[in-house]
């Protein structure tokens, strides 16, 4: 018993995790080293957040650009320093530093990039610079549809001679910002089984045309060992998880912020119009509720982070809300979570996570291979 029923391993370019998941970059300050550090030591990618990293430190309204390099920099080292697993960074396209901090982490040496939050046409020539292999960072883009995989791939082929190293497709159930209109998130069409295959259509092409494997990893409401083996079945490399990996004690945020997670209930995962001008999943509060009945919280914007952000007319800061929910002060912020966060019930250790998501895989294995 036991042939082929573990979960198997993902390759992205020579990259090799020895578990199929991704963790997913969590901002602001939720996925920092330390929870990156300990996914990539049990065998999968950690992925630190770069969006808004600054924040936290000292003093960064008088340079918010220098902290969020800083502050990145720093992560990547410290990740390094306590493993000598798979590091990646996640990227927002519509992040006004998208290319400083997409230098830092390849400066860095992190193993690979995931871009989300927009088309990431332009990348810089360093990041794909590949051959001799000065560059090794892999560039993976986080996708919510097959079209935008299209135009993203035909551009970088056209202008690049060459296509990402994988791609994240990333359902409606996920937590944060999400890649869809309000009306399509509950539509079946636009799920995640419904998508992935097209995505995998989609990209398919290429990998014949290049000889080179391209995964497409899942992502958005995955939550067992089962999820992970359903989406394999469906032609995924790999998953890239998020929501479960908050309550771990590992995680980068405030006990207070993995308490939410505990505490909620199935009624409070919301959905906001987020200022960036995207809708997003969110934990039900106090704070997004004085909102959503008109209440302002006057702020300077010292920087302008998000060039989507109508930071002229948006009613709070979504950064320094992000940041106040992280640091543990709900009250003057809140918690993005995915759908399934109400299925939470306790904190536990990254090992241990990892431990029941390959379990249940191979019991979802075993009875697949027998029904
Ligand atoms: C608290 C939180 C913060 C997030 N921040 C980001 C982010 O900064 N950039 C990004 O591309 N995705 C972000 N996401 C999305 C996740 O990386 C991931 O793709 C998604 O949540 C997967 O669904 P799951 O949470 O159901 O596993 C965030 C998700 C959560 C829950």
């Amino acid at each position: 018993m036991g042939f082929g029923k573990k979960m198997p391993k993902l390759r992205i370019g020579d990259l090799e995790a020895d578990i199929p998941i991704v963790q997913g970059g969590m901002g602001v300050g939720i996925s920092l080293s330390s929870l990156a550090a300990a996914v990539a030591s049990e065998g999968g990618i950690g992925v630190i957040a770069a969006v808004a990293i600054g924040m936290l430190e000292p003093n960064f309204n008088k340079n918010f650009g220098e902290a969020n390099k800083r502050a990145l920099r720093r992560e990547i080292v410290k990740a390094r320093q306590m493993t000598g697993g798979i590091i990646g960074v996640n990227i927002m396209v519509a992040l006004t530093d998208y290319f400083d901090l997409l230098q830092i982490a390849v400066e860095e040496g992190a193993d690979v990039v995931f871009i989300g939050a927009g088309l990431p046409l332009m990348v810089p020539e360093t990041l794909l610079a590949d051959g001799l292999g000065k560059v090794r960072t892999k560039v993976v883009p986080i996708v919510s549809s097959a079209r935008a995989a299209k135009v993203i791939f035909q551009y970088w082929k056209k202008h690049f001679g060459r296509v990402p190293d994988a791609v994240v497709v990333e359902g409606p159930l996920a937590g944060g910002h999400l890649g869809f209109k309000k009306e399509q998130i509950n539509n079946p069409d636009y799920g995640l089984e419904k998508i992935l295959p097209e995505v995998i259509s989609e990209v398919k092409p290429y990998e014949q045309n290049s000889n080179v494997s391209i995964p497409v990893i899942a992502a958005g409401g995955v939550f067992t060992g089962a999820d992970i083996y359903r989406f394999i079945q469906l032609g995924a490399q790999g998953v890239q998880m998020a929501t479960r990996f908050v309550t771990t004690h590992e995680c980068d945020a405030s006990i207070e912020f993995k308490e939410a997670y505990v505490r909620c209930r199935k009624e409070d995962l919301t959905i906001i119009d987020s200022p960036v001008g995207l809708p997003g999943r969110a934990i039900q509060n106090r704070f997004l509720k004085d909102v959503s009945l008109g209440k302002k919280m006057p702020y300077e914007c010292h920087w302008h982070c998000l060039k989507t952000c109508d930071f002229e007319s948006s009613p709070y800061c979504i950064c320094v809300a992000l940041t106040n929910a992280k640091k543990g002060n709900l009250g003057k912020g809140f918690a993005f979570a995915g759908a399934n966060a109400y299925r939470v019930d306790s904190i536990i250790s990254v090992r241990e996570l990892i431990n029941t998501l390959s379990r249940e895989y191979e019991e979802a294995a075993i009875a697949g291979a027998y029904s």
